[in-house]
């Protein structure tokens, strides 16, 4: 048992001294809102993405938001997710005005399953919003071959799926739009942040208006040496933007994304190991092709085969003194959601099965080799 004062705390960020002296930067420039730094950080998520045009703001949550508004979904139009997500994804949605429907997901790879999103569209289906659930890439071919069928939007929720790859392309460009998300336990850190991606250039102007109260073109940049500019409100926007300061962060994360996706790859194939005689279910393995993100390493606790409840293996993970995680109870399971659609869990059997039996175990590029043999020790006590 790790003591008190060492407690592995769940998806603890690496932060380096770049990062923290790019924010002291930033401190002392005094220019601490939108700035040129945001800008350098669309930039290089544009080279690393691979897409034409990136619009930072302040959470994946805002992203996903102004996506489907950008989308021109309208009251009334449906919006196919699934259920095994943040609950940001479905309130985005709703946010937008639109109505969310959910399709269950495949039970081996827990993402969306494209024949029930098949399955689930009606006259008034207007988009989809598939989750590359944990870092697995979702089935692009088959989503992207519906969307075309049926003429919808296609807006990925990349909040896990930064490196993600399909077939050497990243995850984000086979929508219209990509939501990456920049929260402290997310692969690339600003605290809070989130980006969108886009190679629409209409869609990518449309953002950028409504992410910073429907003003007009590089409204922030009012204040800059370039002279003051007039702005106008062409629409009702939000307060969306992202900061220089977050960004100080987000730009040197961004360049080490690949060396602390290697680390964890490494923790994760230690993990895989230390855990294929134990009767856990264990992530699904990554198709041949394609790039997982290692973002979250879950594992299925079956009591009937652990003899033990997931709760009680969280609370013993706890007691241990490593902090675990749930990624996700279902959607329906929420009261809400359930008052409000008249959902079930058992309308989505598969993900209420994971929603019951998951729990996510610490897998960031912090972790010491020291870390890593306590959370498998851990996980063997705890299932003795
Ligand atoms: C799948 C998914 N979508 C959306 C979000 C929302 O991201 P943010 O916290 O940046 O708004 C999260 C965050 O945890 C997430 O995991």
């Amino acid at each position: 048992m790790r003591p008190k004062d060492r407690f592995l705390v769940f998806g603890s960020p690496l932060i380096e001294d770049r990062e923290i002296e790019e924010v002291a930067d930033s401190m002392k420039s005094g220019w601490l809102g939108t700035g040129p730094k945001v800008r350098q950080f669309e930039e290089d998520m544009k080279s690393y993405k691979g897409a034409r045009h990136a619009v930072a703001v302040n959470s994946c949550t805002a992203a996903l938001h102004l996506s489907i508004l950008a989308a021109g979904l309208k009251p009334g139009d449906e919006v196919i997710t699934t259920p095994l997500t943040f609950c940001a994804t479905v309130n985005a949605i709703i946010h937008a005005g639109a109505t969310p429907v959910l399709a269950d997901v495949d039970p081996k790879t827990m993402n969306i399953d494209p024949e029930r999103v098949r399955g689930s569209i009606t006259p008034r289906t207007r988009a989809v919003v598939p989750v590359h659930f944990a870092g697995h890439p979702c089935d692009m071919d088959e989503l992207c071959g519906i969307a075309r069928q049926h003429e919808l939007i296609i807006v990925e929720d990349c909040a896990h799926a930064i490196e993600t790859e399909i077939k050497g392309r990243k995850a984000g460009t086979f929508g219209d739009f990509g939501c990456l998300s920049f929260y402290v336990t997310k692969n690339v850190v600003t605290g809070e942040g989130g980006m969108v991606i886009t190679d629409n250039k209409d869609h990518a102007a449309r953002l950028k208006v409504l992410a910073l109260h429907g003003m007009s073109k590089d409204a922030w940049k009012r204040f800059s040496d370039e002279g003051f500019k007039h702005y106008q409100v062409v629409e009702a926007g939000f307060k969306y933007n992202m900061m220089d300061l977050q960004a100080a962060i987000g730009i040197h994360q961004l360049a080490r994304v690949d060396e602390n996706w290697l680390r964890r790859k490494e923790i994760w194939e230690r993990f895989d190991t230390a855990f294929q005689d134990l009767p856990l279910g264990l992530p699904a393995p990554i198709e041949s092709g394609n790039r997982h993100s290692y973002h979250l390493y879950t594992v299925l606790v079956d009591e009937e085969k652990t003899g033990i409840s997931r709760d009680d293996f969280l609370n013993a993970m706890t007691w241990h003194g490593i902090g675990v995680g749930v990624h996700y109870l279902s959607i329906p399971e929420h009261p809400y959601y359930q008052e409000t659609y008249g959902w079930n869990p058992e309308d989505c059997p598969n993900a209420m099965r994971i929603g019951r039996q998951t729990a996510s175990l610490p897998l960031s590029a912090k972790l010491s080799d020291a870390d890593v043999a306590d959370v498998i020790e851990a996980v063997a006590r705890v299932l003795a």
